[in-house]
């Protein structure tokens, strides 16, 4: 036969190595071309290669690893590559710059537990869909936070609820007083901001003993001490199926929230409006309810923990300052007087709103943004980024702005983030924040207790607080 011909193994075996070398040769020298090399960063080790090098202050880690490895570095947790941004321009660039190639979320085990995975803040998918869940939950935000106070002569809803939970907290911090001379003012704090947030999501507060809510609140606390940045299920996969705290806690956690979304409201019903305005065209409303209900989960879970713990840095920090302390107190005296401090008084209270800022700044608190994916290949400062987890790191970048904001304390803290990805509360946490300091201030002051040491070095976790301490109060003359 004329086209008949025996080809051997060993033939074969040489024209596939021939063609895989070719291949190979191709993407090396395309690569090679396009001079791009991954970052560098610490030597792994086998099975959990960087994790144990991140020791127990990771945001400590960084600071050393940036001094080796410059403000882009790559690390292996696990499975996981993780590239490490610090520095205020490549944080720019990664935020602001470049967002739309940085704004997705990593495939972390954890973030799956969040409305099976179809949550706002840590779903994975980004695209069309996840930016008109965006908006809308950021106009029914805006639009609950303006609706119409109920009872009082407050702007707005929100304004009533968070001026009444500084009135109860006052309330609260006295009766205790009473009680001992030294006092924790975390629990009766936490249920303070819970309940705003409990308002906001769910249109019901608690009473701080309520057994519920209780629960609720400890095991949020139970939950967020587990499912630090560094948690070794999200980055060794068959981690997920021992008992360890932190998947144990997810799965707790959700339960209890579950039994609380019975109680859906405010927040709840301007979601719905909105997603149903598009009905009367007959189309489709715009978010389906698991959307709506993971909504309220978010901002749940966002709005609870970080205002309580920017609280607790405050008090610490007006005990350890007495003579800032008294500052804003003249401040409140001078512009407010005796009336309920409201939101619109921020305009006037530039020194108090440099206070809180300074507070947001210097703890950093938040140590670095929920972590980012980067959605398609992408060069990053001379870097190939493939498509990975990347940690944007606010903890450096607050540091680096150190001289910016000693000469200019009235400009905005970057601590919620920039650009696509920034916090949705930011207007919520500040006015709440301001609320509760001024209602506090106006009435007591917060002393240090006797010859007690204050340590303002944080415990690591999602949010950083501070170590429990105690204070005295007096009321003010
Ligand atoms: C002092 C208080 C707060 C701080 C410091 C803070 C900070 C942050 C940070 C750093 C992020 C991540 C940004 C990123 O991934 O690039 C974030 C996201 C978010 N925050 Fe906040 N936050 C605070 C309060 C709140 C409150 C009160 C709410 C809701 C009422 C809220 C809702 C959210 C939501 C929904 C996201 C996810 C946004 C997204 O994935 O696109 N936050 N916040």
């Amino acid at each position: 036969m004329m086209f008949e011909a025996k080809i051997s193994l060993s033939e074969v075996m040489a024209a596939l190595s021939t063609m895989t070398f070719i291949l190979i040769s191709v993407r090396v020298i395309g690569n090679m071309t396009k001079k791009n090399i991954l970052p560098a960063g610490p030597w792994p080790l086998p099975i959990v290669r960087n994790l144990l090098q991140l020791g127990e202050h990771p945001h400590l880690s960084f600071i050393q690893m940036r001094k080796n490895y410059g403000d882009v570095f790559l690390l292996k947790l696990g499975i996981v590559p993780v590239v490490v941004v610090n520095g205020l321009e490549t944080v720019k660039q990664v935020l602001l710059r470049d967002a739309e190639s940085f704004a997705g979320r990593p495939k972390i085990h954890i973030f799956s537990f969040f409305a099976d995975g179809k949550s706002l803040s840590f779903s994975v998918e980004y695209g069309e869909s996840w930016k008109l869940h965006k908006k809308i939950a950021s106009k029914a935000l805006r639009f609950f936070s303006k609706s119409e106070a109920k009872t009082s002569t407050c702007s707005c809803l929100l304004e009533e609820h968070v001026c009444a939970e500084a009135s109860a907290l006052v309330k609260m911090i006295l009766e205790l007083s009473l009680e001992k001379s030294a006092i924790d003012l975390t629990g009766i704090t936490i249920c303070t901001v819970a309940n705003v947030v409990c308002v906001l999501c769910f249109g019901k507060r608690y009473e701080y003993n309520d057994e519920e809510f209780l629960s609720m609140i400890r095991i949020n606390a139970d939950f967020l001490k587990a499912t630090s940045v560094v948690n070794s299920a999200d980055f060794i996969p068959w981690f997920h199926y021992l008992p360890i705290p932190a998947v144990k806690a997810a799965h707790g956690f959700y339960e209890v929230l579950n039994n609380f979304i019975n109680h859906l409201r405010d927040i709840t019903d301007a979601l719905i409006s909105i997603s149903n305005d598009k009905r009367s065209d007959g189309k489709a409303p715009l978010l389906s309810n698991d959307k709506i209900i993971s909504t309220v989960n978010d901002v749940f879970g966002a709005g609870f923990d970080t205002v309580s713990t920017c609280l607790f840095w405050i008090f610490l920090y007006l005990v350890n300052n007495p003579d800032i302390q008294t500052k804003i107190q003249e401040e409140i005296d001078g512009k407010i007087g005796l009336r309920s401090p409201r939101f619109d008084d921020r305009k006037d209270l530039h020194y108090t709103e440099a206070f809180i800022s300074e507070i947001l700044r210097h703890t950093s608190f938040i140590p670095f943004t929920i972590p980012h994916r980067a959605t398609k290949e992408t060069i990053l400062s001379g870097y190939l980024i493939p498509q990975d987890t990347l940690s944007a790191n606010l903890f450096m970048f607050h540091n680096d702005i150190w001289h910016f904001i000693i000469v200019t304390s009235l400009r905005k803290v970057l601590v919620f983030g920039m650009g696509i990805r920034k916090c949705l509360g930011e207007d919520i946490a500040c006015n709440e924040i301001f609320i509760i300091l001024t209602t506090i201030l106006q009435q007591l002051k917060l002393e240090k207790c006797l010859q007690d040491q204050l340590d303002l070095t944080p415990v690591y976790g999602l949010s950083m607080k501070p170590k429990p301490y105690q204070i005295q109060v007096a009321l003010c003359t």
